[in-house]
């Protein structure tokens, strides 16, 4: 079976990564579902944002934490990004085509998911100032959507995601049918036995460590759990998660990635 394509922060290849754009277009180029990071601004609204300040991907300077939803949307999340144009000819008329974003939160994101069929991947980051909030406001949406729990783990249209153990947990706890993943750290070496905590479903590995290590999907599986790979820009890699059984593939180049897994080119996606 083919992995599921999940477009890491979005087509984040070729859009400003985490904006409506980036998303919009993984949904354009037919991506099984869509990741996104979630941490809380200082008046408790979910964004979708990566880094702990917002100063690589948008116009201010900042920690997330400290900032008002009213002051992050005040700045551009689009400009820092240059897109590759379409043309050659734009490349000499033009060094940059990117284009100004605004500040997505995730309850704009839900709204253009919702009724799409692709599942959203929601990442809580730790550690952050506001700890187990990020997880109680994350399940407090999702039960506004009517997604906190789902009749069961494989028909939800949302899945929980944490390097956290302490965090997953805690989505278990408000919901016994929301799916999580366990995302395992880049240098991670992967566990023999691939066991799990207890209220995580899929194991998180990186594409480094499965490298590496590329039996244990067959060893996690043999304990009842699918496996997630982030973040997989390589054709090499794509076929490596493919051939392993990987179910799902996070990428930052959907459109490439299915392309590749249909029967298509070498080299890295990401690039094109
Ligand atoms: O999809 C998991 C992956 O996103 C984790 O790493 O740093 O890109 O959030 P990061
Ligand atoms: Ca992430």
């Amino acid at each position: 079976m083919l992995p599921d394509v999940v477009a890491h922060r979005g087509a984040s290849a070729h859009r400003a990564e985490h904006t409506l754009a980036a998303y919009a277009l993984a949904l354009e180029q037919g991506a099984d579902g869509l990741e996104c990071d979630v941490r809380l601004t200082r008046d408790g609204h979910l964004v979708c944002h990566h880094d702990r300040r917002v100063d690589r991907t948008s116009s201010g300077r900042g920690v997330v934490s400290t900032l008002s939803l009213e002051r992050m949307a005040e700045l551009d999340y689009g400009g820092w990004h240059a897109e590759p144009p379409e043309h050659a000819d734009d490349l000499v008329l033009t060094h940059r085509t990117a284009k100004p974003e605004r500040l997505l939160t995730l309850e704009a994101l839900l709204a253009l998911v919702v009724d799409t069929g692709a599942r959203l991947f929601v990442e809580t980051k730790h550690p952050v100032r506001y700890a187990g909030l990020v997880e109680a406001k994350l399940i407090a949406l999702l039960r506004r959507y009517g997604l906190a729990a789902p009749p069961s783990k494989e028909e939800s249209p949302v899945v929980v995601m944490s390097f956290s153990a302490r965090a997953v947990g805690r989505v278990r706890r408000h919901s016994a049918t929301l799916p999580t993943v366990l995302l395992l750290g880049p240098l991670a070496r992967l566990r023999r036995d691939a066991t799990l905590p207890p209220a995580a479903d899929y194991a998180g590995p990186s594409i480094e460590a499965l490298r590496a290590d590329p039996d244990y999907v067959a060893r996690t599986a043999d304990r009842g759990h699918d496996t997630y790979c982030w973040t997989v820009d390589d054709a090499a890699d794509i076929l490596l998660c493919q051939r392993i059984g990987v179910r799902f593939l996070a990428t930052n180049a959907p459109g490439a990635t299915r392309a590749i897994l249909d029967g298509g080119a070498a080299g890295n996606v990401a690039a094109r």
